[in-house]
């Protein structure tokens, strides 16, 4: 049921504090990730581990980009992310000892479950499934698995499941992590941050009504682009993907250090473009990036880390202030006012914002 909600996407962009604590409950604690949480053997085939490949499709592919920049700082080892219909068809190089690992909401899309029989006759070291409904096909056939528990999904647009998933990847590479010799008073912190996610997850909720006024700027826009850097650039690309699915806005994301090497020449007045800005080393690059928008007069909205150093507003556009929590959930937490935005965008483009056209919940053909 919808309850007080217009719509079950927007449920759901407000159960994801519950869905994110319940995905984490009773597999991390003040000492670290619990042992036995991926399945029989999961900890003695995790610690095998020498490299991962990701496959998965759309929104559960911008999951595994995240985690990439995550296993890669943290345990560092080698991460390949992929989407499923491009993997299935090529023969991908598969070193000793990697782990495959399947994202998928629903279990049962066509192509991330044909990667996965794929994978078989490729000879990895095991397969994992991060996924929301325990007896779906790719859940079956994983040799580990583990559950996000956002709960039922019936928005198209992916939210609950994308944040859970984030949250389940970070257990992943906290588990590798751990075994790869991160110090363990690094390890401890992260722990400590993961845990803090569903309450940093509520703050940024409240950002809601400033939001809803942002997105009446996106009612006549065609075009918009998406900026961020980092482990922030597989954010900016969920929140385009966001806005094109619901609101029929043509949207692309970039990581903010390509922008002059060819995205900048569509920023005039009429492009709006969304900067996710966290605080950390690659603040300073954003905003000199920003600065070339800003000179073209492009419309900049700036979701900010409160804890970033950020000049007022820009002439043209706004900034809105974030509480991140942390480097490590930052990417979790800067997706909801992103998923806010396309929200509300779309409620005020009067568009069929649970059932958007052409698409379907589950893709289960190829
Ligand atoms: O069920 P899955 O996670 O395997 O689905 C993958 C994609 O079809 C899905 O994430 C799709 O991109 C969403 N509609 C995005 O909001």
């Amino acid at each position: 049921e919808r309850g007080e909600y217009r719509h079950y996407m927007q449920k759901e962009i407000f159960e994801q504090p519950r869905a994110v604590a319940d995905t984490l409950e009773s597999r991390i604690g003040p000492h670290g990730v619990l042992p036995n949480i991926f399945g029989v053997g999961g900890d003695e085939l995790l610690a095998k581990v020498r490299g991962v490949h990701i496959i998965a499709c759309g929104t559960s592919y911008h999951a595994g980009l995240v985690a990439k920049y995550w296993i890669e700082e943290y345990a560092r080892l080698p991460v390949a992310v992929e989407v499923a219909s491009e993997y299935r068809y090529r023969e991908a190089v598969v070193p000793a000892d990697t782990l495959f690992v399947a994202i998928s909401q629903s279990g049962e899309t066509a192509d991330t479950l044909a990667a996965m029989r794929e994978s078989r006759r490729r000879g990895y070291l095991g397969t994992l499934a991060i996924c929301n409904v325990p007896e779906s096909s790719v859940v079956r056939e994983a040799d580990l698995k583990l559950m996000t528990r956002a709960g039922p999904e019936i928005g198209v647009a992916s939210t609950k499941a994308f944040t859970t998933q984030l949250a389940a990847l970070a257990l992943l590479t906290l588990r590798l992590a751990h075994e790869r010799g991160l110090d363990e008073t690094r390890y401890l912190a992260l722990c400590e941050q993961l845990q803090s996610l569903p309450r940093m997850i509520e703050q940024a909720l409240q950002l809601e009504p400033e939001i809803q006024a942002l997105a009446e700027h996106f009612i006549p826009r065609h075009h918009a682009l998406f900026l961020g850097r980092g482990v922030q650039f597989p954010v900016a690309l969920e929140g385009s993907l966001k806005l094109k699915e619901i609101s029929y806005i043509h949207a692309e994301a970039y990581p903010a250090g390509e922008l002059k090497h060819g995205p900048l020449a569509l920023v005039d007045e009429d492009m709006p473009v969304v900067a996710v800005a966290p605080n950390g080393p690659l603040l300073d690059k954003l905003k000199s990036n920003l600065q070339e928008v800003r000179a073209r007069g492009g419309e900049l909205i700036v979701f900010a880390d409160k804890a970033a150093p950020m000049d007022g507003n820009p002439s043209r556009g706004s900034v809105l202030r974030v509480d991140a929590g942390g480097e490590f959930i930052a990417p979790a937490v800067f997706t909801v006012p992103l998923q806010l935005l396309s929200y509300h965008v779309a409620v005020l483009r009067g568009t069929d914002v649970d059932q958007p056209r052409n698409l379907a919940k589950s893709v289960t053909v190829e």
